[in-house]
């Protein structure tokens, strides 16, 4: 840190041992060790996207933070929520439909896209997954989180209560992501220390609720438990928006797609720059669960096909084949890109600590001018 930076301190700041109130957000599988330790070198907070992580390559990857940072870091992984698992489809189907294997109308899909976008044969055999994330996965990421004494764990979709007492006995602050008052309350109940309240505009699995009517809410329904804003924030105007709602800070996901640490194919790194805030759209084919995407035309396929998706987990067993058909054929544009609505902000191709740095900059202009609004003389 330069003696030029500007301070912004919040008590998340205390809480995570950071000097900035931005965290990046465990994006799986682009914040690996690279980026998370970047961000958190940075002195904002790194968290490492875990969700696809088997324990040994989650090991490696904590270790892999460690060789690079020593500065505060978390892990984020999906606790069970809703999973399925392929087999789930080969028990006899209830609605008429042949048991074993995909329906005939996914089947029809897959070859659909094949047609559409000249693919090799898509529907080559679905490999079988063990309900993808969550369950026994995600208590065995538990296990390593505590062996290795990560500072911070974070987590998407289900209730981190049952790992809390685990957590916090060991000394690891617990984050949990959530969408709406309900979820909120229901983590904070569990014993979680700091939420993440995520609107609608982010990218990755999204709920229904903006971020600007979402995060006060949730300040009211936890308080004092201090809560992290996200979805749509990639600048300082961002953070100190958040602040003025009632957050502590921000988590942000899209604002470090671009950067040269984030690992990511660079041609989905070029289709963020190029973005504009329309270009995402929420689906449910590359999950089973509603997940904002930089758009492309296999999604445009897929939501004009009136399908229904699978469970997450299951709908794996419909896209997977699409998405390595479409990396064979240099289709790269066809590939799952979770992306915001704040791509549109990201307009070039910064390091991960020259996006904290400006955003730190940025947010204290804007907080500076809000002083000047008020008419005070002199600022505090
Ligand atoms: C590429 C990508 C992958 C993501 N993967 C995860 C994940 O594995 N776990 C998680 O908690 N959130 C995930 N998210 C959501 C982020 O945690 C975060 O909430 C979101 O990026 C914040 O909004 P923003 O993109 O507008 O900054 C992902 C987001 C993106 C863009």
């Amino acid at each position: 840190m330069t003696t030029s930076t500007p301070v912004l301190r919040t008590r998340i700041c205390e809480l995570l041992g950071i000097e900035h109130p931005i965290v990046l957000a465990g994006m799986s599988p682009v914040s690996r060790a690279e980026l998370t330790a970047a961000v958190s070198e940075a002195g904002g907070l790194g968290v490492l996207g875990a969700a696809a992580m088997g324990p040994d390559e989650l090991r490696q990857q904590i270790r892999a933070v460690r060789e690079r940072t020593s500065k505060p870091f978390g892990v984020d992984i999906l606790l069970p929520n809703a999973t399925a698992s392929v087999e789930d489809l080969r028990q006899p189907a209830t609605d008429g439909r042949p048991a074993g294997g995909l329906p005939e109308e996914y089947l029809a899909f897959q070859r659909e896209a094949a047609t559409t976008f000249g693919l090799p044969e898509a529907a080559s055999p679905a490999r079988p997954r063990g309900g993808g994330p969550g369950g026994e996965t995600a208590k065995r990421q538990v296990e390593v989180i505590l062996e290795e004494r990560v500072p911070v764990f974070a987590s998407v979709l289900g209730n981190p209560a049952p790992f809390v007492p685990a957590l916090h006995a060991a000394g690891i602050m617990v984050m949990a992501l959530v969408g709406n008052v309900k979820n909120a309350r229901r983590v904070v109940e569990g014993g979680c220390d700091i939420v993440v309240a995520q609107g609608t505009e982010a990218g990755g699995h999204t709920g229904r609720v903006g971020t600007m009517a979402l995060v006060p809410q949730v300040v009211d329904a936890v308080a004092p438990v201090p809560v992290v804003a996200a979805g749509g924030v990639a600048d300082g105007r961002g953070l100190a928006a958040a602040i003025a709602l009632g957050a502590e800070g921000v988590w942000c996901g899209t604002a470090f797609l671009a950067t040269p640490e984030a690992a990511l194919d660079d041609e989905l790194k070029e289709r963020v720059v190029a973005a504009g805030e329309e270009d995402t759209r929420i689906t449910r084919l590359y999950s089973g669960k509603t997940m904002r995407n930089i758009n492309n035309p296999l999604i445009d396929l897929w939501e004009s096909s009136g399908l229904g998706a699978l469970p997450m987990g299951a709908q794996g067993a419909i896209v997977e084949p699409i998405q390595r058909a479409a990396r064979e054929a240099g289709r790269i544009d066809l590939i799952r890109n979770a992306g915001g609505q704040a791509a549109g902000m990201v307009t070039s191709r910064r390091s991960a600590a020259e996006v904290v740095r400006a955003m730190v900059d940025e947010a204290s202009e804007a907080l500076a001018r809000l002083w000047d609004l008020t008419g005070e003389p002199v600022r505090p």
